[in-house]
């Protein structure tokens, strides 16, 4: 008889299957729970991960080690292959000169979208002259401006900025001044600027939560709470 696969009986071929599953699954069981097993293609799935701004040096720290290596048994390797690994790895890091895997921003650098105020801390007085950058409209002070300052001011400085947010009426910070009143009725668009990217006092800067453009809208909307209407800041704005 001629050997051909169509001549074994299905119970034959369906048992040999079964019995290659089974021997498989044995022989890819191990007694290591962290053993990840037979891997295909490894270098895929295990990229090297480079911490950002890891300086070589800091490689020699203990702390690298445990942090990273010590999970895959380096701890109770003997010190000649601790050595072999601790220099593999420091050439792995040696990207940049200085052992450095990351390039440090160039010193000055702006990320993108980003633009930093051209006054300085400390130097308020200049922001008074500084100018209200975007055309007032109902848009922009009204429904945006409005928005904001209902995101991240209205807590404490009030619906109407009068100064009795509830943070302040469950006395859980001091009051602040009311926008209407005072000195605080006089800032100029700048000088709320400076302090929406500054703070003042007791309230923190505010810069890294708002982008520039609603810092500008939420300004536009303290204006109106100082008492200024629409028109009067739209017809000021052009005449300047
Ligand atoms: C955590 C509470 C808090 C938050 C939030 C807050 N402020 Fe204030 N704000 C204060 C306090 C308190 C003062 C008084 C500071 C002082 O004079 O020492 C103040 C003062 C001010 C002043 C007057 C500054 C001056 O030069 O006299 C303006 C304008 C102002 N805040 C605008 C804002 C705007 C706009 C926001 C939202 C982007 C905001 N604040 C968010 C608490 C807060």
């Amino acid at each position: 008889m001629n050997f051909n696969l169509t001549n074994i009986p299905n119970i034959l071929k369906n048992g040999f299957i079964a019995l290659l599953f089974l021997v498989f699954g044995l022989v890819s069981c191990t007694e290591n729970p962290d053993s990840p097993g037979v891997e295909y293609m490894p270098d895929m799935y295990r990229a090297t991960g480079y911490e950002a701004y890891l300086k070589k040096y800091d490689i020699d720290s203990a702390d690298f080690f445990k942090r990273n290596l010590d999970k895959f048994g380096y701890d109770k390797a003997p010190d000649s292959l601790k050595l072999a690994i601790k220099q593999e790895v420091q050439e792995l890091y040696n990207v940049f000169s200085g052992g450095l895997v990351t390039r440090k921003p160039v010193k000055g650098s702006i990320a993108k979208g980003k633009k930093p105020f051209s006054i300085p801390k400390g130097d308020r007085s200049l922001a008074k002259s500084v100018k209200m950058p975007l055309p007032y409209s109902e848009t922009s002070a009204l429904v945006e401006g409005k928005a904001y300052y209902g995101m991240f001011c209205v807590h404490c400085h009030g619906p109407k900025g009068e100064g009795k947010g509830s943070l302040i009426k469950k006395e859980l910070f001091l009051k602040p001044p009311a926008y209407n009143n005072g000195s605080t009725k006089e800032l100029t668009p700048g000088e709320i600027y400076y302090t929406i990217y500054y703070g003042k006092g007791m309230m923190g800067s505010h810069a890294s939560q708002i982008v520039e453009e609603k810092r500008w809208k939420i300004v536009q909307y303290v204006q109106t709470l100082q008492g200024n209407s629409l028109e009067d800041l739209q017809s000021n704005n052009v005449e300047e």
